[in-house]
């Protein structure tokens, strides 16, 4: 134990060792931490606590606050929860190609109002897109495609006036294409500046909405395949001079196309295939950027071929087959050197003009001009076209024979490629022999990725497929590594950013295109595998992997809890609550007040930015009026702090009953419209924390911090030996005292309490939770909570209390250093280095030898050698006694300014940081959610 007891110090002098040399804001390290909490596969870079300061990957910042969170192709798993609010200078986020991210979109992330681009590509991310992604007004790229989305198609997308990279596909949204209306709310019409819509692959119903077209838009990519959609192709489409891209194939469209369709002049890729399009065959005549076109599949109904299948002058495919068509193709007069396909299978074709093989590929089969006997044998009348085989050739050299796991490269070296699908959405070839458009892929992904630094010996492409369901056409990407034979961490997430975020520019014929990477399991190189061999650093490692470790085991818990919590709540206890709240299933509340929703709402002012008074990994809280004019304090719980009905319930009737002047007092709570709220009393004078900074102003002498010393203990003894259940605080810390209008201490934040229900009253084995610095080592390495916990952190902060400094600061644990210096046979024990100069400045402080003793006793490492907080409320009235003052009495004498009572000159010890108190703590804090 003692050695335990000594890694667990070393552990956290060495983590806040780490901590003093920060770079990165606190807000957004403890956002990082709280959202990160629970993933898995985190990148081995991820140590510390200084995420700019010591370049973690796919981290990115600006003069200390974190703006770029690009994790793309970690194989990352977990939830995006709410405290991704928290980074507020975001402007990218990139969690692509993580399909172990699950669960629902925050509307939180509303809040990142400076976010410029978030990537979600192929996550398994569900539920409803939300409503907020609408107020990121700075968005320029938006992609969700690859999910599992649900829902519609939320109408505030409408006011990403900025957006220009819209992509929703792959995903099960229903329902209409929301377009602006008259009563003022947005609709993808208003996207004026959008140049792709990608919305293939849902279940998108009703018609295309005239509006969604006009001629201010400057669209280029415009794909809806793959839906449900009915009706006509709106005229206004033909006012969208900028549309390069149409794909309207496989929904239920009919009728023909549009007027004026003819001034899309800069149209090169036309797919309508698999709808109920009955008209007959439309005349792009003039239409001279048509690459490709598709209109098989539908009721479309000729006599005669139009003679643009075979003369428009950029024409590579036509594929008419499975619709109506009948009499000749006529190619008399000639055709385009450019066209490779025309396919007209199952269609009435009864001649062909000249009667010989073009030196294109022409599909007739199941046509009456290829029945006849005799015929069949003809390269036109046999069944359509296989893709050949393909792979990116050796470069020159013969491939190596490679061990394992390796792949060689087109330069012939073994290493672990970057793997993923290639996938163009809109091919506009046909001619799959002709290996050249291969080779300008090739080239074009290396070039990119050789300009962007990325060090890639080689590319290769394979298996190209075309899928029948999608039309999409897809390649196997291989990317091979440079120097070593595998790529580290930063080495994927900038491959897979380049094309997550669409910087690879394809060749227009592959335009535009998505990637899907594969995991990539064969990380090497990463920082702290080959560190140096110092016993410090070493330290290090093995320290924060073992907090590491534990986090992540708290998390699980969190997690098993959460469920288990869930399940429960499912038997909603509050049915019956508002209406009826004598009933059985109505809590017993002795005092606390039921509050609606929507009061609180209006108490807090709609819980505006102004009226929040803190916040942390449970969520915020809010001052607020009463309408009889008493100000409280509102505890919202956050989304994923929730707990479960039956657990919130049980907690708050052990609030209501729970009464005593050194706690603060629970005024009501609201469980309505999935929020979990606790109201208190508001305690106007700040924290003991803020008071011993300096920060609120309120100095206390020396009299007052044994008094507020006292007040805590009260209350932490009340709840130990008379709340029934009795309650451990698990977090007591000079943030959690709060000093009311006489300076008298009041115990807060017990509402996070661990009951003490088990049925053998002793200990509860449960998650890590409270505070670096407050932690009792044994409970930490044990995980069994006694109530000698608290007394331990009631040691830490009776240390603060004559010292005024931080549990950890600069690298020094108080209590180790108060061993080190305190000796018992000097005068003050010795301890005037390390004492709050500001209390032994006017007269000595009575009794401060004993305190300190007691103290010490508190943090004893076995918890059996602590004091019960009652001994400890005893002694500390005995301390008070012999000083010759009264325990009990309640002067509000020493409220007086830190600035009178210390005089403006002395360096406050907390003054000089130049990172604040409040900053620091909450990023150490060990709490599942
Ligand atoms: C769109 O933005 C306007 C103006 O900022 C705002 O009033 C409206 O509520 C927003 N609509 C939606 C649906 O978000
Ligand atoms: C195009 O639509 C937007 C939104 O409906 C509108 O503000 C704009 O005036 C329209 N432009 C034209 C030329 O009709
Ligand atoms: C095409 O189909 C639509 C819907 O089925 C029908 O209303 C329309 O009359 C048809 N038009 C022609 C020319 O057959
Ligand atoms: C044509 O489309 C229908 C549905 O629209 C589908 O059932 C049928 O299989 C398709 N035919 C071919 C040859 O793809
Ligand atoms: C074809 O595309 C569909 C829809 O995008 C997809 O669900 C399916 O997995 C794809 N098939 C293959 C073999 O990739
Ligand atoms: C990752 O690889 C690149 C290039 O090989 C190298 O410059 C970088 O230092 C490596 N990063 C780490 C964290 O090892």
């Amino acid at each position: 134990m003692e050695l335990q007891h000594k890694v667990i110090l070393l552990l956290l002098l060495l983590f806040h060792l780490l901590l003093v040399s920060a770079q990165t804001d606190s807000r957004d390290y403890s956002g990082l931490t709280s959202l990160t909490q629970s993933w898995t596969n985190k990148p081995q870079s991820w140590v510390g606590t200084d995420p700019c300061g010591s370049n973690w990957d796919g981290i990115r910042c600006t003069s200390s606050r974190i703006t770029q969170l690009k994790l793309p192709g970690l194989n990352l798993g977990g939830q995006l929860s709410s405290a991704i609010q928290s980074l507020t200078e975001l402007d990218t986020l990139d969690l692509s190609y993580n399909p172990g991210l699950t669960g629902k979109i925050p509307p939180e992330i509303g809040n990142l109002k400076k976010l410029k681009s978030l990537a979600l590509v192929g996550c398994g991310f569900s539920g409803p897109i939300p409503d907020s992604i609408g107020s990121l007004k700075q968005l320029t790229f938006l992609a969700l495609n690859s999910n599992k989305f649900s829902g519609n198609i939320p109408r505030s997308l409408g006011n990403l006036s900025n957006i220009n990279w819209l992509d929703l596909a792959e995903n099960q949204l229903e329902g209409p294409i929301p377009v602006s209306d008259d009563q003022g709310r947005p609709g993808l019409d208003l996207l004026l500046e959008a140049q792709h819509f990608h919305m293939g692959s849902n279940k998108l119903t009703g018609t295309i909405p005239s509006k969604l077209f006009n001629s201010s838009m400057k669209l280029e990519h415009v794909l809806f395949d793959s839906n449900q959609l009915q009706g006509t192709i709106p005229s206004s489409i033909s006012l969208v001079s900028t549309l390069e891209v149409m794909r309207f194939d496989r929904n239920k469209l009919s009728g023909g196309l549009p007027l004026n369709f003819k001034n899309l002049g800069k149209l090169s890729e036309l797919y309508l295939a698999h709808n109920n399009f009955n008209s007959s065959l439309p005349d792009l005549t003039g239409m001279n950027s048509l690459t490709y076109v598709d209109l098989s599949n539908n009721s479309f109904n000729s006599s005669d071929i139009p003679s643009w299948v075979s003369s428009l002058p950029e024409l590579t495919t036509a594929i008419l087959g499975d619709n109506l068509l009948s009499g000749t193709l006529n190619l008399s007069n000639g055709y385009s050197n450019n066209l490779q396909l025309i396919n007209l299978v199952d269609n009435s074709i009864t001649a062909l003009q000249p009667n010989k093989v073009p030196n294109f590929q022409l599909i007739l089969a199941n046509n009456p001009i290829c029945l006849e006997n005799g015929v069949s044998q003809l390269s036109y009348c046999k069944v359509p076209q296989v893709i050949p085989a393909y792979s990116t050739p050796p470069n020159n050299c013969s491939p190596a024979s490679c061990s394992s796991n390796q792949i060689s490269s087109p330069n012939c070296k073994c290493s672990f490629p970057y793997t993923g699908l290639l996938i163009s959405r809109a091919l506009s070839f046909s001619n799959y022999s002709n290996t050249s458009y291969y080779k300008d892929l090739e080239q074009t992904l290396l070039d990119t990725f050789h300009k962007q630094n990325v060090p890639v010996d080689s590319v290769s492409l394979s298996n190209p497929f075309r899928n029948s369901t999608s039309d999409n056409f897809q390649l196997t990407l291989d990317v091979f590594p440079s120097q070593t034979d595998r790529f580290n961490t930063t080495g994927v997430l900038t491959i897979a950013f380049l094309l997550s975020n669409q910087i690879y520019k394809p060749p227009e014929f592959f335009s535009p295109y998505i990637f899907k990477g594969d995991a990539y399991g064969f990380y090497g190189g990463e920082p702290g595998s080959k560190s140096s061999n110092t016993g410090i650093i070493v330290g290090v490692v093995v320290a924060v992997s073992v907090l590491v470790v534990l986090a992540l085991l708290a998390g699980i818990y969190a997690i098993r809890q959460k469920r288990n919590a869930r399940r429960s709540s499912e038997l909603n206890p509050f049915v019956n609550w508002e209406q009826n709240k004598n009933s059985g299933t109505a809590p017993q509340l002795k005092g606390a007040r039921w509050f609606s929703f929507e009061e609180l709402k209006k108490y807090t002012n709609n819980f505006s930015e102004s009226n929040t008074v803190g916040s942390g990994g449970y969520g915020k809280v809010y001052q607020g009026v009463l309408a009889s004019g008493e100000l409280v304090a509102i505890k919202r719980a956050a989304q994923e702090s929730m707990q479960g009905a039956v657990e919130f319930k049980t907690e708050i009737e052990l609030l209501s009953r729970v009464h005593h002047k050194n706690l603060v007092g629970l005024v009501g709570f609201c469980y309505e419209k999935g929020e979990q709220m606790l109201v208190y009393e508001y305690i106007a004078n700040g924290t003991v924390m803020d008071s011993l900074s300096g920060k609120s102003g309120i100095w206390m002498d020396w009299v007052r911090r044994l008094k507020v010393a006292l007040g805590a203990a009260r209350g932490l003894a009340y709840l130990h030996e008379l709340a029934n259940p009795p309650i451990i605080h698990r977090d007591i810390k000079s943030s959690n005292i709060l000093l009311d209008n006489h300076l008298n201490a009041k115990v807060a934040d017990f509402g996070l309490s661990k009951l003490l229900v088990d049925s053998e009253r002793g200990h509860v084995t449960t998650q890590v939770k409270g505070t670096m610095g407050y932690l009792d080592p044994e409970y930490y390495m044990t995980q069994q909570l006694t109530e000698k916990s608290d007394v331990y952190s009631f040691g830490v902060l009776m240390l603060e209390l004559v010292t005024a400094r931080r549990p950890i600061e600069q690298g020094k644990y108080i209590v180790r250093e108060v061993m080190r210096v305190m000796d018992t046979s000097k005068d003050l024990y010795n301890l005037h280095s390390i004492l709050d100069q500001t209390i032994i400045k006017a007269t000595r402080p009575k009794g401060l030898e004993k305190f300190v003793l007691l103290a010490m006793r508190c943090v004893k490492e076995y918890a059996a050698d602590r004091p019960t907080m009652a001994e400890v409320v005893k002694e500390i009235e005995n301390i008070i006694g012999h000083a010759g003052l009264n325990p009990n009495s309640e002067s509000a004498t020493t409220s007086e300014t830190y600035e009178e009572a210390s005089g403006v000159n002395v360096q406050h010890p907390y003054g000089d940081e130049d990172f604040s108190y409040s900053g620091v703590f909450p990023s150490t804090r060990v709490e599942p959610q």
